[in-house]
């Protein structure tokens, strides 16, 4: 299924990727109904980026909600929706779009499974009030009857070798021997400057934060969409675990972008940061930068001190 790869514009349930170069509700009025396994997007948070044009809150909801029906009525009874959104930020005020957008999703009669927080490090700094340093992921199912594989997303346990102390299973271990459950905070850089995976675009997706999504949320061959699909992270991480990817992009250099990195996902040379590579620890690496140069400058001044030759005093 997954030989010969190629990109299509246009969307038919055989096909393995397509890219449509336009508006995301002429993609999704093209997909026939209960076909798509996961939708996942991080959709414009209407915060005047170049690519959007800041509305007022309830338009931009009234946008949202037509995408998010048409969303729904392509999902599949067993399928999955997740909402990545941040905030909206009005003269100064912050409303979290998660909570703005939730009665959209309960009022189409979706169920909520978990609000996932997304802890990053790195982004604006505040100065009257503290900095954002997570957005979150809101995951809905149309029925009770989703898709949710555990095993393929589980990460190293925190004490691998801890025993039961008592009990019938006393003396084996107590942990599932292929990991723990994820958790609903997931600790995974956002693609900034030194990131591998920067490209021109300003809000990427990491293509790790999307695998764990495709591959807990989707089995092999199943349709992952990305209404808003910028620079092309969710085809790509639907493409690496032989699932297919679909997405519609509205700028033409970020649909350029997107093509380019997909073809550099089939032929392998994509660069990107592994799944479950633990966060850079400056303090483990030893980085000099660690130091603050002013207290090392007082370090050595007090080093000085004490290499001065020990006065010698009379009393004479
Ligand atoms: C927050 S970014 C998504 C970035 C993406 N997650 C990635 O990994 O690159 C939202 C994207 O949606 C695009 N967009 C905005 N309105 C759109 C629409 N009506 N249809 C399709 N794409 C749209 C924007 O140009 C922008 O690239």
């Amino acid at each position: 299924m997954f030989s010969n790869l190629t990109i299509e514009e246009h969307f038919s349930p055989s096909k393995q990727i397509v890219l449509y170069p336009g508006d995301c509700l002429d993609l999704l009025r093209s997909i026939p109904d209960e076909s798509l396994t996961l939708v996942i997007t991080s959709p414009p948070y209407n915060i005047g980026k170049e690519y959007e044009k800041k509305l007022k809150l309830e338009s931009y909801l009234d946008q949202q909600a037509a995408v998010i029906r048409e969303c729904v009525r392509c999902l599949s009874p067993k399928g999955s929706i997740c909402w990545q959104v941040g905030n909206y930020v009005d003269d100064g005020a912050i409303i979290p779009l998660d909570t703005a957008l939730y009665p959209i999703f309960t009022g189409l009669g979706l169920k909520m499974r978990n609000r996932i927080i997304w802890h990053f490090e790195h982004g604006l700094h505040c100065s009257r009030r503290f900095s954002g340093r997570y957005e979150t992921v809101i995951w809905f199912t149309k029925t009770d009857k989703y898709i949710f594989n555990l095993d393929p997303v589980r990460v190293p346990q925190k004490y691998p070798g801890k025993k039961y102390f008592k009990g019938p299973n006393a003396g084996k271990y107590s942990c599932n021997p292929l990991g723990k459950n994820p958790g609903d905070l997931w600790v995974i850089p956002n693609v900034k400057s030194n990131h591998v995976e920067k490209t021109e675009h300003p809000c990427q997706f990491p293509v790790e934060l999307i695998e764990r999504f495709v591959l807990s949320m989707t089995n092999e061959g199943d349709w992952v969409l990305d209404p808003f699909l910028g620079t092309g992270t969710t085809i790509i991480a639907a493409i690496r675990h032989m699932r297919r990817g679909a997405g519609a992009e509205t700028v033409p250099k970020y649909v350029d972008l997107a093509r380019k990195r997909i073809h550099e996902e089939i032929a392998g040379t994509l660069r990107t940061r592994p799944m479950n590579k633990p966060v850079y620890d400056p303090e483990a690496a030893g980085n000099s930068l660690r130091v603050p140069p002013w207290a090392k400058k007082q370090a050595d001044e007090a080093q000085l001190r004490l290499l001065e030759k020990k006065g010698v005093y009379s009393t004479k």
